[in-house]
């Protein structure tokens, strides 16, 4: 019983939704403000429509993949979940996205972007920001 209390308190601690602004100016902090031509208002907007800004969103999709973090960084791709086979592109465990340590995420992003299809890797960049006015999102964030 102590043992599941302690356990649930780390899993606490561990979780991160990001308020907006916070998460505009965590980014600005690590380089993503234009990293490869991209705006800071995208990658906000990106991780908007994404994940809600939280840490620790998972989900899977039809093809037995799963999407994880404040990014949703598939694991047939990017990162190795241990239950299918990944191409591992950025050569990381997938549950190192689901931290408030948002560095190995911020990582695997930047790498994901560095592939031809850049940014449009993300459907939900493409459908919610691609071609539209983001200013609200980096708005009021001092950024
Ligand atoms: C965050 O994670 C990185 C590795 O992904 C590590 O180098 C760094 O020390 C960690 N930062 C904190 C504050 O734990």
């Amino acid at each position: 019983m102590r043992s599941l209390l302690v356990l649930l308190l780390l899993a606490v601690a561990n979780a991160k939704i990001f308020e907006r602004c916070e998460w505009a100016r965590t980014l600005k902090a690590n380089g993503m403000d234009g990293y490869y031509g991209i705006s800071l208002a995208d990658w906000v907007c990106l991780t908007r429509w994404e994940s809600n800004y939280n840490t620790m969103a998972k989900n899977t999709n039809n093809d037995g993949s799963t999407d994880f973090g404040i990014f949703q960084i598939n694991s047939y791709w990017w990162c190795n979940d241990y239950l299918i086979n990944s191409h591992n592109g950025c050569n990381m465990d997938c549950s190192a996205f689901l931290s408030d340590n948002i560095s190995a995420a911020i990582t695997c992003a930047k790498r994901v972007v560095r592939d031809p299809q850049g940014i449009s890797a993300w459907y939900g960049w493409q459908y919610n920001c691609e071609g539209r006015d983001l200013s609200s999102y980096v708005s009021g964030c001092g950024v």
